[in-house]
């Protein structure tokens, strides 16, 4: 491994080691890389490995978020033949909290904002939806340990209530509103086919595949229901980086509409219900360790909870 060249990398201790791991789980030397991201204990590698057919794999490394992206893969992405970067390897085979995905392509959303870069995520989201929902049609019992129910959402309000109240006096009570409009909401989507939702369906995470195409990486909190929180939390992350009317993000749930054979209102509506649920799953993981971790999303906190009163106020 000493002779390769790997930006920024062979100082790393110890990466000598889990490198011939995944040279040993693809079947070839590697013969370089890159480092794409590295947040405390975690990081996403771009390695090129030689062999006959010399390509490039993307290693993620890091405990806890693997076992729980392993697991999606497992029971939701690989059984549901949702359209995601194949898993080559991970889950014991390469090492403990290593994965080994197929490089879907060199840039993302975020990276690369575009009208027809938007789209596409949008397509892919459709498409995502349809093949879970196809498959779940056939089998029921799929993913059912990654199932939200409504329940499951009424304990998450409990605990941000109860979390923010202890941390935020000033705002205890603010979300009792939104947490009654929002089981409301979830009664009536009960009987609704549920299909699987991503749950971090943001720019970053959208991968331009070079011929006109996205694909969702990044599946750690994917889990199953029927809301549309994914198509809420894109279009508000386009508003909040002031890309709304650059990239046509005002069209996009007719878009989605159309390639799902959904009619708007009920793209709305799930979009309404779908943000209620992805900014409670935010405000608890804020809570939780969130903000210990980056101290500055404090701040974030008014914002979202007035996020979850408009979301509520009557539409
Ligand atoms: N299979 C893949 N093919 C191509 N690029 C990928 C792939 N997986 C990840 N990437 C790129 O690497 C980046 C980081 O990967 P990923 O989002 O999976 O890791 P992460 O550490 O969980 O990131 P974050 O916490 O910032 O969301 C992505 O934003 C994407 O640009
Ligand atoms: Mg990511």
């Amino acid at each position: 491994m000493k002779s390769i060249m790997v930006q920024d990398a062979v100082m790393i201790e110890g990466s000598e080691q889990w490198m011939a791991g995944v040279a040993g789980a693809v079947g070839g030397p590697i013969t370089g890389g890159e480092r794409l991201r590295h947040w405390g204990a975690s990081e996403v590698w771009r390695l090129q490995v030689g062999g006959a057919v010399p390509r490039s794999v993307i290693v993620k490394r890091g405990l806890g978020e693997m076992a729980d992206e392993a697991r999606r893969y497992r029971e939701l992405v690989m059984p549901l033949g949702v359209p995601a970067p194949r898993l080559l390897a991970g889950g014991g085979d390469v090492g403990p909290g290593v994965l080994v995905l197929e490089d879907a392509g060199p840039g993302n959303l975020e990276q690369q904002p575009s009208a027809e870069g938007y789209r596409a995520a949008v397509r892919a989201l459709a498409l995502m939806r349809d093949a879970a929902a196809r498959r779940l049609a056939l089998n029921p019992g799929l993913g059912a340990g990654l199932r939200m129910s409504t329940a499951d959402f009424a304990d998450v309000a409990r605990r941000v209530a109860a979390g923010l109240a202890a941390l935020r006096p000033d705002l205890a009570g603010r979300l009792d509103g939104p947490a009654r409009t929002l089981v409301e909401r979830l009664d009536r989507l009960a009987g609704e086919p549920v299909t699987i939702v991503h749950g971090d369906f943001h720019a970053k995470n959208l991968v331009l595949t070079g011929d006109g195409r996205a694909v969702a990486v990044d599946w750690p909190v994917a889990y199953l229901h029927a809301h549309l929180g994914d198509l809420y939390s894109l279009l508000r992350e386009a508003g909040r980086l002031g890309l709304t009317g650059r990239v046509g993000a005002d069209a996009l749930p007719a878009l989605f509409a159309r390639e799902s054979g959904t009619d708007e209102r009920t793209v709305a509506d799930r979009m309404v219900t779908g943000g209620l649920c992805w900014t409670l799953l935010v405000l608890r993981w804020l809570l939780a360790e969130g903000i210990d971790v980056i101290p500055e999303s404090r701040g974030w906190l008014d914002e979202l909870v007035a996020d979850c009163e408009a979301l509520a106020a009557p539409h």
